[in-house]
């Protein structure tokens, strides 16, 4: 897989392909460009050359040509308009998970990449992931920033501390891939390095369920929610102090500000953290924050919570998690 000679890395994922293929245009222009003005320099260095007076023939003075301004004019911006369409195109669909996206977090740290699947296992330094579904990666860092970088899928993000990025990549071919760190982030940086594993769908249910059978992050986070006491105040079955929270998450919020907020995931993270910053209409600024308390982990299961309570109730008793996806896959 990795032997012999390699212009470009492997293309593992449909996003690799396109991106590839833009690469090579612009590659392809700036080299029949290079060549045609190298020949022009030294063809007309020769031609005009320093020649002894005797020799010097004296040429007609030329006064403009319209064509050729034309021509050199809209060629170069017709291949330049190719290169913005084509290349944006191709960020637009690199920035925007499809919506049947598997999601997975990740947790960089110096010095290792931690990942959580929904349905509760956690990974070091590895990724295990079906073929054939597009994955999308919500990432932070618990340091510093880090950049999680998997040369086959064309995918390289920053992780950030206190902030959630996301990517996204669409494998399209089973096998084991590079994953570094491609942001300096301390001594053991070139250590912070793991593999990505593409496993057919069967194989991949197989590896689900044969890992210690943890609670799904989504269990995980309800567990904390009553521990930490939010039941108490956020309550599900009678009006609260605070917002009930089944239902909300993706939906717009109205704050007292009078501003609309969609809850995702960056705004349940701020609401649990700083909960001040923004406060639901019609309600008191009376939590605590939960600074200090949480782990990165604990939040992604909470906010795992959040969006299963979004869910209507017969999509959250539906079957298991770890075999959605393999129904996913049959479709
Ligand atoms: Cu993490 Cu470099």
């Amino acid at each position: 897989m990795n032997s012999g000679f390699h212009l470009f890395p492997e293309q593992a994922s449909t996003t690799a392909q396109h991106l590839d293929h833009v690469t090579i245009y612009l590659l392809i222009v700036a080299a029949f460009f290079s060549t045609l003005i190298f020949a022009f320099i030294f063809y007309f260095a020769v031609k005009y050359r320093r020649r002894a007076e005797h020799e010097r023939v004296w040429a007609e003075e030329s006064h403009g040509a319209i064509t050729l301004e034309i021509i050199w004019t809209v060629v170069p911006f017709l291949l330049m308009m190719v290169m913005f369409v084509w290349g944006a195109n191709v960020f637009f669909e690199m920035s925007r998970p499809p919506d049947d996206a598997m999601n997975i977090y990740v947790v960089g740290k110096q010095w290792m990449w931690k990942t959580q699947h929904l349905e509760g296992q956690r990974e070091i330094n590895e990724l295990h992931v079906p073929l054939g579904r597009p994955v999308r990666l919500t990432m932070t860092s618990e340091d510093v920033i880090h950049s999680f970088y998997m040369p086959a899928f064309r995918v390289k993000f920053d992780v950030l501390p206190g902030r959630y990025t996301t990517a996204w990549f669409d494998p399209i071919k089973a096998g084991k891939y590079h994953l570094f760190c491609a942001e300096y982030c301390g001594t053991l940086h070139s250590a912070m390095i793991g593999w990505i594993y593409v496993m057919e769908p069967a194989e991949y249910e197989r590896w689900l369920a044969g890992g210690p059978a943890g609670e799904s992050l989504a269990s995980g986070g309800e567990k904390l929610f009553q521990e930490r006491g939010c039941a108490n105040c956020h309550r599900s079955d009678k009006p609260g102090r605070c917002p009930n929270l089944a239902g909300v998450f993706g939906q717009p919020v109205q704050l007292t500000t009078g501003q609309t907020v969609k809850a995702d995931e960056a705004y349940v993270r701020e609401s649990i953290l700083d909960p001040s910053a923004k406060i639901v209409a019609g309600y008191q600024n009376i939590m605590p924050s939960f600074q200090g308390l949480v782990t990165e982990e604990d939040l992604l299961q909470l906010i795992e919570y959040v969006k299963s309570l979004a869910k209507p109730p017969q999509q959250q008793q539906a079957t298991p998690p770890a075999t959605r996806a393999g129904r996913k896959q049959n479709r």
